[in-house]
């Protein structure tokens, strides 16, 4: 089969790198990929980043199958056209994709399909919001609704810092939403249309500094051990949120195809929504991948249950001077080849003098151990060899699931 990997970051290297091992891939090619990519497959320039460009792509490369990463190709219909000319894609189509695309939609949704979740309201004007701005206490979730790239949720501690963020977010409607305390939980699905296959839950590190200090980012880390949930609480999150969700989706016409992530918070009083995702996730899928010892392509093609390693995965982001600000690109990095792990590329390019940084999120230094404790310490070693200007990164990426141990 040839394969098309739609994206460019860490989620897609991880992938790319998965399917790569298949023994259903023949060729696999990835749009636009990255220089991580390139050592796995046929990386083809992009001119344009739109459903008919790609469509274009796979047919010049006589793609059986092609799998999207990132959101927008799915919200912009990438999907729907795949289908409407008959060739075989995973990811939802756009109107499944709004349960990412748009806050205002998710929130009605679970709010229609049963899905326990915080209390909301939406409001179409900034007077509306200010007005009822109180109405949930502090501190108090602000959300814009459309895609922003993981940094349209803003947490405001007091009535002061929700006004002043209601003047940073993006013009439209917005969601105020209950602030929820729990642990964080990233719950993946993939589904055919028919049959559902959870992934391993694994669990993200949004805020850019140690101990979830700092603005939140696209995500800094990830591990992967199968102890963050319990199989009582994987039930849970299966009966209470994928299968209500899955089941509505169908009922009103939008039945979903692709991989669902669901951003659970495990309160006292149960689990309970943040977001949908209409993709992996990235981090998360760099620790996944890793993990995963079945063949990902026979997931795609077969429907064959995803299986995993026993020993745990972890993910370490480095990320570029100035991120989530400021990003400053050009710095030049050592270290990679002989790092001793995988080096799962996101924000890099070839500049003359090798290998620079090109984006926030730089690399995902990703490796596994004979228990947690094992495989951050393997994971930060690698992490150890890897320089560049302005690098920062994490220190404390698992340390949250050390006590389960
Ligand atoms: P979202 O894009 O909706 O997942 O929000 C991004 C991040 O903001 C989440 O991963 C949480 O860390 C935080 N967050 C979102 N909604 C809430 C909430 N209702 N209560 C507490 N934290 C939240
Ligand atoms: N790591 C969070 C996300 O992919 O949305």
């Amino acid at each position: 089969m040839n394969v098309l990997v739609i994206g460019g970051g860490g989620r897609e290297h991880a992938l790319a790198w998965s399917l790569k091992q298949s023994k259903l891939v023949k060729k696999l090619y990835a749009a636009p990929g990255n220089p991580g990519i390139e050592a796995l497959a046929t990386c083809l320039p992009i001119q344009e980043a739109s459903p008919e460009a790609y469509l274009q792509l796979a047919e010049s490369i006589q793609a059986d199958l092609t799998v999207v990463g990132p959101e927008a190709p799915l919200v912009a219909g990438v999907v729907d056209l795949f289908r409407a000319q008959g060739r075989r894609i995973i990811g939802p189509t756009a109107q499944a994709a709004q349960l990412e695309g748009s806050k205002v939609f998710s929130k009605n949704f679970m709010t229609r399909a049963g899905v326990p979740t915080a209390g909301a309201f939406t409001s179409d004007t900034p007077e509306d919001a200010v007005a009822r701005i109180g109405e949930f206490g502090f501190p108090v979730v602000l959300k814009a609704d459309g895609l922003a790239a993981g940094k349209g949720v803003i947490i405001a501690q007091d009535r002061g810092q929700a006004l002043e963020a209601l003047a940073k977010l993006p013009q439209g409607r917005i969601v105020v939403e209950e602030f929820l305390r729990g642990e964080e939980v990233s719950f993946i699905v993939y589904t055919d249309g028919h049959r559902v296959f959870p992934l391993e839950a694994t669990q993200d590190h949004k805020a850019v500094w140690d101990g979830d200090q700092g603005p939140n980012t696209g995500g800094m880390g990830a591990y992967c051990d199968g102890r963050i949930l319990t199989p009582r609480q994987v039930d849970q999150a299966m009966v209470q949120v994928i299968h209500p969700t899955l089941e509505r989706m169908k009922a009103e016409g939008t039945p979903y195809t692709g991989f669902l992530y669901a951003g659970l918070m495990m309160t006292t009083g149960g689990v309970k929504v943040l977001e949908f995702n209409a993709r992996l996730g990235d981090p998360e899928t760099q620790a996944l991948m890793h993990r995963l010892s079945s063949d990902l392509g026979a997931l795609f093609l077969e429907g064959e249950m995803p299986q995993w390693k026993p020993e745990p995965s972890v993910c370490v982001v480095m990320a570029a001077h100035g991120y989530p600000a400021q990003v400053r690109t050009g710095d030049l990095i050592h270290g990679i080849e002989s790092c001793g792990t995988e080096v799962f590329h996101a924000g890099t390019r070839r500049g003359s003098a090798g290998v620079e940084t090109a984006g926030g999120r730089v690399l995902g230094v990703t490796a596994s151990g004979g228990n947690l404790k094992l495989a951050i310490a393997n994971t930060y070693n690698a992490v150890d060899k890897i320089t560049f200007d302005g690098m920062h990164n994490r220190k404390d990426i698992g340390q949250k699931g050390l006590r389960r141990w």
